[in-house]
C-alpha cells in the first residue's frame, strides 16, 4: 500500500538526483576548464613579461630580481639558452625534483624555432608554461612553472559548494515530494485501502476524515459508495433473514429441489417430520435421500409434467403413522427457466385422528342409543300384540320400558352436558366451596345405593377446606366418581372420600375396595364411551361418559386427575386443584 507512496518517491528522488549529480559534473567540468585556462593565461602573460625583460636587460643584472619576481609568483623562473643549457633557475618551489624540472623541460623544448610558445601540463601537480626570447624568439626560451596546488583548492572548493547546494536542492526537492505525494498519494491509498475491504465485503469500512483537498471527491465518493453498499447488504440481510426464520418456523414442511434433481433446503418442520438430519440430505439427489417411495413419485411426476399437484399421503415415519397433505409445484424463474421445485408438507395426522373420533363417536353414540330404543319398540310390540292383556307381563314390561327410557334420558342428558362442557365459552361460576359439604351432600346422594350393597360410605373432610371453583361442578365431579366407586366395588366393600391441602394444592380423593382396572386400560377410561369391559359393565348401566365429563370439568378448574389401581385391590382417584398464587 505505502509501496506505492514510496515508489513514487524513489523514482521521483532517484530522477532528480541524476539531474543534479550530472548537472554538478557539468559545472564542475565547466568551472575547472575555464579557471585551468586562466591560470594557464597569466602563467603566458608572465612568461612573456620575462621574456620582453630578457630581451632588453642582460641576465647577469636581473638575476635577483628574477629570484623575486619568481618568489612573488610562487612560481620557478628557469631561463635557458638556444641550446636548453639553463642560464638561470629560481629554485624549487613543488615537490618536483629537479631531474625531472629537467627532464620535463627538455620533453618540452620546442623542435623547431619557429614555435613562439606553447602551454604544458605536464603532470597534475605543475604547469609548465614555455616561451621564446630574444629578437624573433632565437635567443632561448623562458620556462615558468606553477604547482597546481592552488588550483585543486579551487577545484575542492568548487566541488565542495556544488556538493553542497545541490545536495540542499536535493534535501528541499525530496521535503517538497514528500509534502506532495502525501497530499495527492495518501487519499488515494486510503481510498484504495478501503477499495480493497469493501471488494472483500466489510461494507462498514470507511476513509477516514482529513483534510484531503483536491483528492476530496474520491474520498467523498469511495465513502459514500461504502455507504450505500452497507445499506444495501444489511437490507438484503434482513430480508434474507426474514426469510430464513419464516422458511424455519413455518409450521408445514418444506423441501426445496434444484435444476438438478439434488436436495437444495429443507426446513425444520421437514426434519422433525421425516427425522432427517440436513447433513445427510442436502447437495444429494432426492431420491437417495427421501425414504418414502410416494414422495419421490411425486417429484418424478412434476418433473415431467411440469405442473403442480397436489396429493394425500399416509406415511410411517420410525414407528408412526402420518398423513401429509403434500404440494408440490415447479418454480420457473423469469424467461421460463427451470429452477426446481418444492414440496410443502402439511401434517394432517391430528386432523385424521379428529375427524377419526368424530366418526368413532357418531357410531358410539347411534349404538349407545339404538340398545335402549330397540328394546323400548320391542316390548311396545309386544305388548301391543296381545301381551297388554296380560296384567303381570304389562307391569314387567313396563318397568323395562321405563328403565330403557331413564338410560336413554342420562345418555341424552350426559351427551347434552358433555357438549355444554365441550363448548368453546364454557364459564364456571367461580366462588369458594367448603369441601366437606359438598362431599357430605355428594355421599348423601349414594347412601341408600350404598346401603343396599353394604358398602361402608365414609366422608373424611377437614371442616375448614375450601375450594376455589364451581360448586355445582365440584359436585357433579364427585357425584360420577362415587357413582363409579359404588358401581365397581362389590357387596360389603368400602368407599371412602376425603380431602386435604398442601402448600401448592387442594386434593379430593375418591377410594374404593373395588374390582380396580388393569394398567393399560386406565389412559383410556377417560375416552368418551370407553368401558373397561363392555358385557361386565353393561350390568351397571354405564354408558362411558361419567369420566369423561369429570376430565372435562377438571381441567376447566385448571385441575389434573390421577388415578391408581390394582386389579382386585381397589382404585383411588384424586383430584388436584391449584392454590391461586398469592
Ligand atoms: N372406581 C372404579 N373401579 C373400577 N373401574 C372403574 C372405576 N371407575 C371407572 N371404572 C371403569 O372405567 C370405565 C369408564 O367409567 P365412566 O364413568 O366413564 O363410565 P361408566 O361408569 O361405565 O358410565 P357412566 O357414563 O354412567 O358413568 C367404566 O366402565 C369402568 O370400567
Ligand atoms: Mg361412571
Amino acid at each position: 500500500m505505502s509501496s506505492l507512496r514510496s515508489r513514487l518517491l524513489f523514482w521521483l528522488v532517484a530522477l532528480i538526483a541524476a539531474v543534479l549529480i550530472a548537472l554538478g559534473f557539468l559545472l564542475g567540468q565547466l568551472l575547472k576548464e575555464f579557471y585551468t585556462e586562466t591560470i594557464n593565461k597569466r602563467m603566458e602573460k608572465e612568461a612573456k613579461a620575462l621574456a620582453i625583460l630578457l630581451e632588453n636587460e642582460p641576465l647577469e643584472r636581473i638575476r635577483t630580481d628574477l629570484q623575486e619576481m619568481g618568489d612573488e609568483l610562487s612560481s620557478r623562473i628557469t631561463v635557458l639558452d638556444r641550446d636548453g643549457r639553463v642560464r638561470f633557475d629560481s629554485g624549487r618551489i613543488a615537490a618536483i625534483s629537479d631531474k625531472d624540472h629537467a627532464r620535463i623541460i627538455r620533453s618540452i623544448l620546442p623542435t623547431t624555432t619557429s614555435a613562439r610558445f606553447s602551454v604544458i601540463e605536464k603532470t597534475d601537480d605543475v604547469y609548465y608554461c614555455l616561451v621564446p626570447y630574444g629578437p624573433s624568439g632565437q635567443d632561448g626560451y623562458v620556462v615558468v612553472s606553477t604547482p597546481t596546488s592552488s588550483l585543486k583548492a579551487v577545484n575542492e572548493r568548487i566541488w565542495g559548494v556544488l556538493i553542497s547546494s545541490l545536495g540542499m536542492a536535493l534535501v528541499v526537492i525530496i521535503a517538497l515530494g514528500w509534502k506532495i505525494a502525501n497530499q495527492y498519494m495518501r487519499p488515494i491509498e486510503e481510498a484504495t485501502k478501503v477499495a480493497f475491504e469493501l471488494e472483500k465485503g466489510n461494507y462498514a469500512a470507511r476513509v477516514p476524515d482529513g483534510e484531503y483537498k483536491e483528492a476530496g471527491m474520491l474520498v467523498r465518493s469511495i465513502n459514500r459508495l461504502a455507504r450505500h453498499l452497507q445499506e444495501m447488504s444489511r437490507a438484503r440481510e434482513i430480508q434474507t433473514d426474514r426469510l430464513h426464520t419464516l422458511i424455519e418456523n413455518v409450521g408445514s414442511g418444506l423441501l426445496f429441489i434444484d435444476h438438478r434433481g439434488h436436495v437444495f433446503l429443507i426446513n425444520r418442520a421437514f426434519q422433525s417430520q421425516f427425522h432427517i438430519d440436513p447433513s445427510d440430505a442436502l447437495y444429494r439427489p432426492y431420491a437417495d435421500v427421501l425414504p418414502h417411495r410416494d414422495i419421490v413419485r411425486l417429484i418424478d411426476e412434476i418433473f415431467m409434467t411440469e405442473a403442480a399437484m397436489r396429493r394425500h399421503m399416509r406415511l410411517t415415519v420410525g414407528i408412526e403413522r402420518k398423513h401429509f397433505d403434500v404440494y408440490g409445484a415447479p418454480i420457473i424463474g423469469k424467461g421460463a427457466e427451470w429452477k426446481g421445485i418444492v414440496v410443502v408438507f402439511h401434517d394432517i395426522t391430528e386432523l385424521k385422528r379428529l375427524e377419526q373420533i368424530r366418526k368413532d363417536f357418531v357410531a358410539n353414540v347411534s349404538h349407545e342409543l339404538k340398545t335402549p330404543v330397540t328394546s323400548i319398540k320391542g316390548f311396545a310390540e309386544t305388548l301391543l300384540d296381545g301381551a297388554m292383556k296380560d296384567e303381570q307381563a304389562l307391569e314387567h314390561f313396563l318397568a323395562i320400558i321405563l328403565k330403557e327410557s331413564e338410560r336413554l334420558q342420562t345418555l341424552v342428558e350426559e351427551l347434552l352436558d358433555l357438549s355444554k362442557i365441550e363448548q368453546q365459552g364454557f364459564q364456571l361460576q367461580w366462588e369458594e366451596v367448603n369441601a366437606a359439604e359438598i362431599m357430605e351432600e355428594a355421599a348423601a346422594v349414594f347412601r341408600q345405593r350404598a346401603a343396599a350393597k353394604r358398602i361402608a360410605l365414609q366422608v373424611k373432610a377437614p371442616p375448614d377446606l375450601v375450594i376455589r371453583g364451581d360448586r355445582n361442578r365440584l359436585k357433579q365431579i364427585l357425584l360420577n366418581l362415587l357413582a363409579n366407586a359404588i358401581a365397581y366395588t362389590p357387596e360389603q366393600g368400602q368407599v371412602i372420600v376425603d380431602a386435604g391441602e398442601t402448600a401448592q394444592e387442594v386434593w379430593l380423593r375418591v377410594k374404593d375396595t373395588g374390582i380396580g382396572i388393569e394398567k393399560k386400560e386406565i389412559p383410556r377410561i377417560f375416552e368418551r364411551f370407553y368401558r373397561v369391559d363392555k358385557a361386565r359393565s353393561r350390568d351397571s348401566g354405564g354408558t362411558g361418559l361419567g369420566l369423561s365429563i369429570v376430565k372435562h370439568l377438571v381441567e376447566a378448574h385448571h385441575g389434573s386427575i390421577t388415578v391408581e389401581s390394582e386389579v382386585g385391590r381397589g382404585t383411588v382417584f384424586t383430584i388436584h386443584f391449584p392454590k391461586p398464587e398469592r
